[in-house]
Parts: C-alpha cells; structure tokens; sequence
C-alpha cells in the first residue's frame, strides 16, 4: 500500500480505521483539535491536543497475527534489499514479530539516539498540523492495524505503514535531521509554489525513495518498505525510469497517486538529502521570515 494522501501528497492519517486500542472519546476530542488548527498560523499549532493514547493491552490477538505475519513477510525482501539505514533503524526501534509495537518502548529508544518519537493521533491531520509534528521531531502515527481480510492491500494508512514503513529511518541522526528541517520549511512556508514543491520532495524521498548502498539499489521510501508490489515493482520493473536525485529536479517533477510509482529518485546517501533539504530550508525560511527556526532549538 502507498499510504492515503491528501491534496499535498502527505499520508496524514486520513480515514481512521476502527480500533479496541482507541478511546472514542478521547479520538473524537483529538480529530476536533486537529480539524480546528486548520486555518491557525504555525505558531498556534498545538500538537499535544491532537495525540490519542495507545491501549496496547487492547491489541487483539488476530492484531499480533497481522503485524507478525507481515513483519516476516516484508523482511524476507528487505534483509537483502531494504536499505541498511533502515534495517539497522528497525533493530535499534526493537521492531519484533511476535507483537505490534508499544510507542512507548519504540520512543524511549527512538529518544536516546535521535530525539525523535512516534504519537498516535486520530485520523487525518491538516496539512500544516502534520509539519508541526514535524518541525518538533515528532511523528504523527496511525494506530490502528488493518484487518486480517485487507492483509495486502488497505487504502488508509496503519500502524504497518506509519511505524514499520517510516519509523525506523528516524533513529538515524542524518535523516532525522533532514525530516525536521523539512518539517520547518514545510510548516513556515505560505508560499504555495514552495508548498507544492516540497509535497513532491516528501512524496519522492520519505514515502517513494531509493538509495544506492554498496554497490545495490536499496529500498527506503515508506511505501516501497511497507509494500511487497511496490517494493518488487521499484526494483525490479523495466518500466520505471529510476533518476539520479537533485532536489530541484525532483521538486519539479508531479506525481502520480493509486498506482505503481513510473519515476523514482535515487540517492547516493542521505547526507545528500539532509544537505540539499537544508539549502531548500534556508531559502524558504528566509523568504518567510523564519530564518531563525533553523537553529538546532528552533
Ligand atoms: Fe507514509
């Protein structure tokens, strides 16, 4: 699966699917928070109220048995073509098989290494609520785990996609870097030219990207990490025109959404994301008048 998307490209939560390990009260209470902060300037933003608890003692035992099942199953295609940032991510976050992860466990060592952590949250986040998150080295988390009858295939993002598919990446210090310094350009901006820019940029790193590692085309974009078809079909398909990265050419490029992905971009290493997203930032922060959100306590 790729994720749901909303008009700028983010997979944002949208279309909560139902869950014990949800309180609907306290959902609902969150959903209006994040709906609510749509139209408010970046400095209003309130993440806090936007994050729901995860009852992990709720997780049923046919939950355990979709996550296991496909934790083996996607780790087959990745132990020897996922990105080792990833792999080695996955090990520091203590992702397992025999359970669906407990954010607290994942973000006290997420914590230790990169400052970063992982929160649930209710459904769809407006755009700029997601950067927020962002901006604050956070990440904003479906909870909820597909049935077992949609194992291979749901339209809205899970906790498969948002924690096994982008959570490991934010133990690494360089691309825990980058993403908060995207997340501030991404929230500041009010340019649409730059809104529309960056979608692009996250759409064809965070969520569809491939790096060149050792020699090897490795997978590390969230939706090729937590898809077997769109893994497969990265790698493998004659049909995709697989480019080298430049961010302004990746920035230019629109993409296409609910089907296999016909271009990807190739990094050569995520310094060179983190360097180039820090160009971009400087730039758009600038132009915002938010120069200074750029500092490391910003
Ligand atoms: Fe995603």
């Amino acid at each position: 699966m790729t994720g749901d998307t909303n008009a700028t490209g983010m997979d944002t939560g949208k279309g909560a699917i139902a869950s014990s390990v949800i309180d609907s009260e306290e959902a609902r209470r969150a959903q209006a928070a994040a709906d609510a902060s749509e139209n408010l300037p970046a400095s209003e933003i309130d993440i806090e109220s936007m994050k729901i608890t995860q009852h992990h003692d709720k997780y049923t035992a046919e939950d355990h048995e979709v996550w296991g099942t496909l934790f083996h199953k996607r780790m087959e295609q990745l132990t020897g073509e996922g990105s080792d940032v990833f792999l080695s991510g996955a090990k520091v976050i203590n992702l397992h098989p025999d359970h669906v992860p407990d954010l607290s466990d994942v973000n006290r060592r997420l914590n230790q290494c990169t400052g970063w952590s992982s929160h649930g949250v209710p459904g769809y986040l407006p755009a700029k609520a997601f950067f927020a998150f962002l901006a604050q080295r956070q990440f904003p988390t479906s909870i909820a785990i597909r049935p077992k009858t949609q194992m291979d295939y749901l339209p809205e993002p899970d906790i498969i996609h948002d924690v096994f598919g982008h959570v490991p990446l934010h133990a690494d210090p360089v691309f825990a870097d980058f993403l908060q310094t995207y997340g501030k350009a991404a929230l500041h901006t009010n340019n649409p030219m730059h809104t529309e820019r960056l979608a692009r940029l996250f759409w064809f790193t965070v969520e569809f990207g491939l790096i060149h590692e050792g020699g090897k085309l490795k997978l590390y974009g969230s939706g090729l990490i937590s898809s077997e078809g769109e893994g497969h079909h990265a790698l493998e398909s004659p049909k995709v025109d697989r480019r080298t990265f430049d961010l302004e050419r990746v920035c230019d490029t629109a993409f296409e959404i609910d089907h296999y992905q016909p271009i990807l971009y190739v990094l050569e290493s995520f310094e060179q994301l983190r360097d180039a997203m820090q160009t971009y930032a400087e730039r758009v922060l600038e132009e915002a008048g938010k120069a200074e959100t750029l500092s490391p306590v910003g």
